[in-house]
């Protein structure tokens, strides 16, 4: 009786902070788990040759296959648990976790951020969406649903960009060019992700920089500068810098890892763990800093079905084994596209700055952070510890600066 009056007033106690609840267990487990995931994703995807730029949402990425899981059947749906680090936990808190995480960390007013994100699954025009299926969906993964007729692809892939357009508000104009397997679900992601910065920039303070994609490749960008206090932290065995700027309300902040000079980053990919994360991080300082960012916009569409195949989730996207019967009533399915697409607008906008340091010793011999070659970034959040996004910066939009002699 004790124990079931505590549990209840532990309750009420939550209820009653609100905007401090703390995430349930589950959520802050699929929460831990999905930062596990932004590592073996990105380092898969890192191996592809011809990859630039590279931007994936690792909670949302998590969500998708929540949503995977709620349509599989045996093993197919015990193999996107595991690939979620999740074999152990029931369904239903499976996705009552993982809608809480993303509600959580999508929150605009609480986060003061924008985050956009639409998700749709598209079946071919034969299927039948089964009722319960399309409830659930839509209640715990926000995820509408759509009939597509390939027959004639290419207004079938021009609906898919269009809707993509539309519900990002023109940021993202295209998902894909084309759909190879077009006998399958498909699912697409479309985002748009603008960080709000705990201390803005001055848009004045924007000019016209070379980016050196390599030694001998120029691209000429706009570059943003402000010197504020920030955890930095140069790494002068691995010859790189960490630098972490808070986003609106600290509860997310962008974490910069960039080598001193330009190189292909090869290398500090070969570094980048969780737990070398978490060790850089442990050793931020927090200093005065001259920031000089990139004020670009990216725009970055990946095909993650291979990828996540290669992360064990072999049978969903294989037409003789896929078991997605919860979606249809059928067998007739398989995941034959995962389209993550993403932009990500790097501007100057933030809170009002604090000028009463201006001038002070505080912001003397600032460290230089110039962010004129390649670099990877994540988006990591400080409350519920997941990973927003995780990417690199390899070629920026712009125009081939001519080389000077
Ligand atoms: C799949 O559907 C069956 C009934 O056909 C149901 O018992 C089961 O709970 C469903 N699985 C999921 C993950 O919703
Ligand atoms: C977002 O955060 C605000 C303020 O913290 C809160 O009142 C609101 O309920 C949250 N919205 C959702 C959908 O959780
Ligand atoms: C963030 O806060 C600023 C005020 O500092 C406000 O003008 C802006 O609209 C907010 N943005 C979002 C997305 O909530
Ligand atoms: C995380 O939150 C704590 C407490 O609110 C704050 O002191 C800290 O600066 C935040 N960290 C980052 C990286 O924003």
């Amino acid at each position: 009786m004790r124990v079931i009056s505590l549990v209840a007033l532990c309750l009420l106690a939550v209820a009653a902070s609100g905007e401090d609840a703390k995430l349930s267990t589950h959520a802050t487990a699929l929460a831990d788990h999905s930062a596990s995931l932004a590592f073996s994703l990105y380092h898969n995807m890192a191996k592809e040759k011809d990859l630039e730029n590279i931007l994936i949402s690792p909670v949302v990425v998590a969500s998708s296959l929540g949503l995977v899981a709620l349509g599989g059947k045996s093993s197919t749906a015990s193999q996107v648990k595991a690939v979620i680090g999740a074999n152990k936990v029931k369904d239903e808190h499976l996705h009552a976790g993982l809608s809480e995480l993303l509600t959580e960390v999508s929150n605009s007013t609480s986060r003061n951020v924008t985050w956009k994100i639409s998700n749709r699954l598209y079946g071919p025009s034969s299927v039948n969406f089964v009722d319960d299926f399309v409830k659930n969906s839509k209640k715990h993964y926000n995820y509408e649903h759509s009939k597509i007729n390939f027959r004639d692809k290419r207004s079938a892939v021009n609906a898919i960009n269009e809707w993509a357009a539309k519900s990002t508000d023109g940021k993202l104009p295209e998902v894909t060019k084309d759909v190879e397997k077009t006998d399958g679900a498909m699912i697409v992601n479309a985002m748009f992700f603008k960080p709000h910065w705990d201390e803005k920039f001055h848009h004045k303070m924007v000019d016209n920089r070379g980016f050196l994609v390599t030694r001998s490749f120029t691209i000429s960008v706009p570059m943003m500068h402000r010197t504020g206090l920030y955890g930095f932290h140069e790494d002068t065995e691995n010859r790189l810098f960490v630098l972490n700027m808070p986003l609106a309300h600290k509860m997310s902040s962008m974490v910069f890892i960039m080598p001193y000079h330009v190189e292909s980053l090869d290398r500090l990919e070969k570094l980048l763990t969780r737990k070398q994360l978490d060790t850089w991080l442990s050793k931020l300082e927090e200093r005065a800093v001259a920031v000089s960012l990139p004020k670009v916009s990216m725009e970055v569409s990946h095909n993650l079905q291979k990828h996540l195949a290669e992360l064990g989730l072999t049978e969903a996207v294989d037409k003789s084994k896929a078991d997605l019967s919860n979606i249809s009533g059928k067998k007739d399915l398989y995941l034959s596209n995962v389209f993550h697409a993403s932009a990500l607008e790097w501007d100057t906008e933030g809170n009002p700055f604090d000028t009463s340091i201006f001038g002070t010793e505080k912001l003397r011999n600032p460290k230089l952070f110039y962010a004129d070659h390649p670099f990877i970034f994540l988006v990591k959040d400080n409350k519920t510890n997941s990973i927003l996004f995780i990417g690199r910066l390899v070629r920026p939009k712009g125009d081939k600066m001519r080389d000077e002699l």
